[in-house]
């Protein structure tokens, strides 16, 4: 079925034996005496190195071989001459499928900044580092499928519309069937509409959680994998417009288990990168040390493949909400007011404060718990103090929070109450109160921010590019 790419062709294939390659040239040297053309067909991000002799084919053919061209070449595998790989490829013919002219084919075979490729997200799949960013993001949604499959949870499908504000934080983007071209403004030129999709307000959905929760209540463990949305305007290299989350749900789960669960699970995947994605990560690790080479010694990031390693292989620190802040009260910035958001019970703790938990003070991940209620979802299960919920939030070293979870409320009444709280109108949610109604059970569940878990894994440090095809505020056209 289709040709041998070139991964298999390196791995297996015996020298002397005919073969085909198809892919993209990365680059095309002349010397006196050969002709050295590096193919690469994204299977890998090793390329195979094509020789062919001065003088075997016409100058115009040779001129059309540029980086950015697709060509297939037939030939045949010898030992290579040079060092750096086992085999090449004699070249006995060359097929040119499409020409990519120097002079306006914006990636040339040197380092371009993220910022300029970020502009060509078109092209960009094209460079040896987003290659290797998009191979490894597929190794760690194919193990995340895995994960859950081998674990007893099924893939509930949640809907991309829907009418529901599953987070209550009001950053949803609005879906429409209303021409508003046709629709009356006032006199500042707003429009004047109820938003409508075929007679009902509809919205993209900000996380899959409560219909996840209704499969929990049928199925025991399910988990959603799929595009959520959030209309807030942030510019930040942790916020996207539209990402993908993943959301497991599990009836009978109190937090612990939660805990459990997650930090199983983050370690699972990870362990399955390292184990499955070798080459990219050590492409990626060489990339990074390469732009760290001009920072201070204590300014270095940990090689990435260590830095995994001891994720995987060392348990998180768990501690409460309120012994984190009282770790950040003694800490020297509080004491030194060098946070730029002063720290007391009751705050929401801002990326600084943890920054400080994480990288200064356990230096590994942390899992928080029993935030105040004020400030987490109006599904949270309360504290018997009443004064907290159980939540957690997995924070992580460079990302900040990477999981958001928390055991629900399952009591009717209560959960009722903190719909009232909140604001929201529970007519809305009589679907989502009726679970209450309906055999009620403890649960508990969480969402990993999949970009985050790709952006910590990559070790990159922009989450617009650990996704094929950014949203955010004025990100590309298509
Ligand atoms: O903390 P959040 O908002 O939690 C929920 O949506 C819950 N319904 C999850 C659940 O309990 N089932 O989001 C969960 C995670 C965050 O921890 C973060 O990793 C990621 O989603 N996230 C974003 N990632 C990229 N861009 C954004 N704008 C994000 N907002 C949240
Ligand atoms: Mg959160």
């Amino acid at each position: 079925m289709g040709p041998l790419q070139i991964k298999e062709l390196l791995q297996t294939a015996p020298e002397g034996q005919g073969v085909t390659l198809k892919g993209w040239v990365r680059t095309k040297r002349e010397s006196k005496n050969a002709i050295f053309i590096a193919l690469n067909d994204g299977s890998t991000i090793h390329n195979i190195q094509a020789v062919a002799a001065p003088g075997q084919f016409s100058a115009e053919l040779v001129q059309q071989v540029t980086t950015g061209s697709c060509l297939k070449i037939t030939g045949s595998l010898i030992a290579s001459q040079g060092s750096g790989q086992a085999v090449e490829v004699k070249v006995e013919d060359i097929h040119i499928y499409g020409t990519a002219d120097p002079d306006v084919f914006p990636l040339q075979p040197k380092r371009h900044s993220l910022e300029f490729l970020r502009e060509i997200a078109h092209l960009r799949p094209r460079t040896n580092t987003f290659g290797a960013i998009l191979r490894i993001r597929h190794a760690l949604a194919f193990a995340v499928h895995q994960y859950f499959n081998d674990k007893g949870f099924f893939y509930l499908h949640t809907p991309i519309i829907t009418a529901s504000d599953a987070e209550g934080a009001g950053e949803m983007f609005r879906v429409t069937t209303l021409d508003l071209d046709k629709l009356p403004r006032n006199e500042e030129g707003q429009i004047n509409y109820k938003e409508d999709f075929f007679g009902r307000e509809a919205n993209l959905t900000v996380s899959g959680q409560l219909e996840g929760e209704l499969g929990a209540m049928a199925l025991s463990k399910i988990y959603t994998f799929g595009p959520t949305f959030r209309a807030e305007n942030s510019n930040t290299t942790r916020h996207l417009a539209e990402f993908w989350m993943i959301e497991p749900e599990m009836a009978f789960f109190e937090l612990k288990d939660n805990m459990d669960l997650a930090e199983d699970f983050v370690k699972t995947v990870i362990g399955y990168a390292l184990e499955n994605c070798k080459d990219d990560l050590h492409f990626l690790q060489n990339r990074l040390a390469e732009e760290d080479k001009n920072k201070p010694q204590n300014e270095r990031s940990l090689p990435l493949l260590e830095k995994l390693s001891f994720v995987v292989d060392n348990p998180f620190e768990r501690i409460t909400y309120t012994e984190a802040i009282d770790i950040l009260l003694k800490s020297k910035p509080h004491k030194e007011k060098k946070f730029q958001y002063p720290v007391g019970w009751g705050i929401d703790l801002s990326s600084e404060h943890e920054r400080y938990l994480v990288e200064k003070h356990f230096k590994k991940p942390v899992i928080l718990t029993n935030y105040p209620r004020e400030i987490k979802s109006f599904y949270m299960k309360l504290d018997e103090d009443g004064k907290t919920v159980r939540a957690m939030d997995v924070l992580f070293p460079g990302i900040g929070e990477i999981i958001g979870g928390s055991q629900r409320e399952e009591d009717y009444e209560k959960l009722l109450g903190r719909v009232h709280e909140v604001g929201i109108d529970p007519e809305n949610l009589w679907w989502y109160l009726e679970t209450r109604k309906f055999g009620t059970a403890p649960h508990s569940g969480f969402g990993l921010g999949f970009e985050r878990l790709v952006l910590f894994v990559t070790g990159m440090s922009n989450i617009r590019d650990v996704i094929p095809f950014p949203r955010y505020p004025k990100s590309a056209e298509f």
